[in-house]
């Protein structure tokens, strides 16, 4: 490794168990600690995770300039900003943090999170990218995760930390983050190598179904796992699933809450559209028909447009005609 990059993995490290300690161990973040245990994550997954609090008042620029960092390390570090006059100060104050692991393991990035409802505020605020983080490239826990991902060949795919975090309290030990909605090639290609098949278990929000779309689309191209569409009921953030009704409902739902690419699109994409409208359902046909022609069993293709006549009482053999084409440009 570079001199700087190791130099910048050692700052990190010691943010890292700085933040902790301010976290665990201090007056200074007993609301944080607070807030965390109210959301039900206990001591251990807050070691695990490596949890931290950053306050307020430089604490972090103030501890490492203790350490004598070079000025210019300290910069290329994303750990402060810099204000006009050329002086440096804490990027992240008055947050609850997220450590951001590289696949061995070592802090590279961070997460905060805000601990008032203040709306004023952005929930989240992450490291920039930098030498050490490069966005688009990191999933959230694959490197805890990545045995068990390898073992059952599955990966459960969160959109948020306290998902991940959540459900490895809860023993379930095979699940990243993609850290927002915006799944990225990089990190499909990446979970392709170690898993056959990834269970896509968004918030089941707006922003989450659409978010879970685009992940199907993704997958589908870039890479040969079976995707699978896990829905939370009651428009729960998993997290908030598992906390409320416990392990064994939320393993329940990983079984049986299960939609495959197709069915969630024909029942996503019904959403664009007002179905007591004649006109509309046959744009909806129109929208969907290069979906189901998009299945490669006959069988299977048969069994969808037998459904789709049904539900809008439409003549089988007229959809199936309309499908032919569809199959026969297909690449
Ligand atoms: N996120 C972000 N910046 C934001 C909002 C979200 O980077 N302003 C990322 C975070 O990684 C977050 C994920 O997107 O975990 C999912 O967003 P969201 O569902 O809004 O947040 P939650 O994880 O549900 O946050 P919480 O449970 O803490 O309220
Ligand atoms: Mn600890
Ligand atoms: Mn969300
Ligand atoms: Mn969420
Ligand atoms: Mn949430």
């Amino acid at each position: 490794l570079p001199e700087n990059e190791r130099q910048l993995l050692k700052l990190y490290d010691e943010a890292t168990k700085f933040y902790h300690h301010l976290l665990i161990n201090t007056e200074i973040g007993d609301t944080a600690l607070q807030y965390l245990y109210q959301r039900g994550v206990d001591d251990a997954t807050i070691d695990a995770f490596m949890l931290g609090y950053a306050p307020t008042d430089d604490v972090l620029l103030k501890y490492v300039t203790e350490k004598k960092y070079d000025y210019q390390l300290l910069r290329e570090s994303e750990l402060f900003i810099e204000w006009d006059d050329g002086s440096l100060h804490d990027r992240f104050t008055d947050r609850v943090l997220f450590t951001i692991r590289n696949q061995t393991g070592a802090p590279i990035a961070f997460s905060g999170r805000r601990l008032s409802n203040d709306a004023d505020v952005a929930k989240y605020m992450n490291s920039p990218e930098s030498i050490l983080f490069n966005k688009s490239n990191e999933l959230f826990n694959l490197d805890l995760a990545k045995n068990d991902i390898s073992k059952s060949k599955t990966v459960i795919l969160f959109e948020g930390f306290m998902d991940v975090i959540a459900a490895f309290q809860a023993g379930i030990r095979n699940g990243v983050a993609s850290m927002g909605t915006s799944l990225t090639q990089d990190q499909v290609q990446r979970l392709n190598r170690i898993a056959q098949k990834i269970n896509i278990t968004y918030d089941s929000d707006n922003a989450g179904q659409a978010a879970t779309q685009r992940a199907l689309e993704l997958i589908g191209r870039f890479s040969q796992m079976k995707a699978q569409v896990i829905h939370i009921p009651d428009t729960q953030d998993p997290d908030e699933f598992l906390r409320s009704q416990g392990v064994e409902a939320f393993q329940n739902v990983l079984q049986h809450n299960t939609e495959d690419p197709i069915a969630f699109n024909l029942r996503y994409l019904k959403g664009n559209y007002d179905l007591n409208n004649q006109v509309e359902i046959f744009s909806y046909i129109r929208e969907i028909l290069p979906i189901i022609a998009s299945v490669n069993e006959p069988v299977v293709r048969q069994t969808y447009l037998q459904k789709l006549a049904s539900e809008f009482n439409l003549n089988y053999d007229g959809l199936n005609e309309q499908l032919q084409p569809l199959l026969l440009t297909k690449i």
